[in-house]
């Protein structure tokens, strides 16, 4: 048999009888995806490890709280033998091979008559990766291969084309703060199948160096808009390339719904009545602080954040923040797009409650080989910002929290 290769196939396994010997940790890791494939499990074996008896708690499967008896293996499909005894997997194997049960053994791969591949899945496809012959069977190189597969089509350094036909349309992806790694895994996919990508100043510009001649990058704050506000320039920018039938990404800095103004892109898509997907992103009100060693909460120091946009002053009458409120939380406050009115939002905070002694950190181009971190209390901050020329973009965090940290974080 091992002269073989083994013959890889998948079984639909849906309402199915398959026999678990064995409740230990082979079990409690193969069981999810049987489970998953809707087998009809009956388990065998006197113990079980929590998580198994977890499963077997909620109905999930049939455990019979016994050893290994000959006829346990009649009427299943397909068989699991991992028990602790040699002698009983011995016996249930050959039992197998009475019944013509496809059966796996954890403890003799030799006697086995099914393997195991290393499995793992990206957007609806399986891979499965398995040794072609018993004697070369090396399950930490397939495990590997199989983590290569994955990672490359999740995050799109392995591009398979679809040849079913791709439905034309906008994907709005949050890029992260800066960090290329900090893209979610289904951003990047995304950006790798695009034909045109829309980008802001802001977010993963190091990705985009990546991307195949073809695609076309538009850098979105230099798309003409002559008679149009910046922002409908890059809308009708969107409607124009997906009626093309493009797949068309529109890259965002953060997340695309934290002032972001992603919610008009969609609005202006569904009216043109253009397919739109929204990918979430990391917000830099979150990972800046973090990559300066700044937790937005902290046990016994913060238990809120509010997250607040400083791009109009406290006294502009633009302005859609109550800051005399925020003034009399006790939590931290982060403001994003806030330097350049850092002097009039701290002076406004202080005269109404909080303590001139509240201390500050101003994060600049964070998550990026540039990041700096510069700190200051409310009293000194709009000098700090002066004398240490901090520019945007930069995340101001304000509260107790800015020096929960060690020192050695920041
Ligand atoms: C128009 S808002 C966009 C926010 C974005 N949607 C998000 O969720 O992070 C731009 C502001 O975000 C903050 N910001 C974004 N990326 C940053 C970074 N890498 N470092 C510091 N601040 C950043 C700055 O306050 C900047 O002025």
């Amino acid at each position: 048999m091992a002269e073989h290769p083994a013959y890889p196939v998948g079984l639909r396994l849906s309402g199915r009888r398959v026999v678990v010997l064995g409740g230990g940790q082979v079990a409690q890791r193969r069981l999810p995806a049987l489970l998953a494939a809707g087998a009809d499990i009956v388990l065998v074996s006197p113990e079980a490890t929590p998580s198994v008896e977890a499963m077997a708690d909620a109905g999930e499967l049939t455990w019979q709280r016994r050893p290994y008896a000959d006829g346990d293996l009649a009427g299943a499909w397909y068989a699991l033998i991992a028990t602790s005894d040699p002698e009983a997997n011995a016996a249930a194997s050959a039992e197998a091979e009475r019944h013509r049960v496809w059966c796996v053994r954890s403890d003799d791969a030799d006697a086995a008559t099914a393997w195991t591949p290393a499995t793992g899945t990206s957007e609806g496809v399986t891979v499965a990766v398995l040794t072609a012959e018993a004697r070369g069977r090396d399950p930490r190189h397939t495990a590997a291969i199989r983590d290569a597969v994955v990672a490359g089509l999740r995050d799109g350094t392995l591009v398979a084309p679809h040849h079913r036909t791709r439905t034309p349309g906008v994907a709005l992806v949050g890029g992260g703060p800066g960090d290329p790694d900090l893209i979610t895994v289904r951003g990047r996919r995304l950006l790798a199948e695009a034909d045109v990508v829309i980008a802001d100043r802001l977010g993963p510009r190091d990705l985009l160096a990546e991307l195949p001649p073809h695609v076309e990058v538009i850098d979105a704050a230099k798309i003409p808009y002559g008679r149009y506000m910046a922002q409908e320039a890059i809308n009708n920018a969107l409607i124009e390339h997906a009626k093309q039938g493009k797949s068309v990404v529109r890259l965002k800095g953060g997340d695309p719904f934290v002032f972001g103004r992603g919610m008009e892109e969609v609005q202006a898509l569904a009216e043109a009545g253009i397919p739109c997907t929204v990918v979430p992103g990391i917000s830099s009100s979150i990972s800046v602080p973090a990559a300066a060693g700044i937790p937005v909460t902290h046990r016994g120091v913060a238990h809120e954040f509010t997250v607040v946009s400083g791009h109009v002053a406290p006294d502009d009458e633009r302005s859609l923040v109550d800051w005399p409120s925020l003034a009399k939380l006790t939590g931290t406050l982060v403001v994003l797009m806030g330097i350049d009115k850092i002097g009039k939002i701290a002076e406004t905070l202080v005269a109404h409650g909080r303590s001139p002694d509240t201390p500050v950190a101003l994060v600049q181009e964070g998550t990026t080989a540039a990041q700096r971190r510069v700190d200051a209390t409310l009293a000194t901050v709009a000098e700090t910002v002066r004398a240490e020329d901090v520019r945007p973009p930069a995340v101001v965090v304000i509260g107790a929290v800015v020096k929960a940290g060690p020192e050695s974080v920041a």
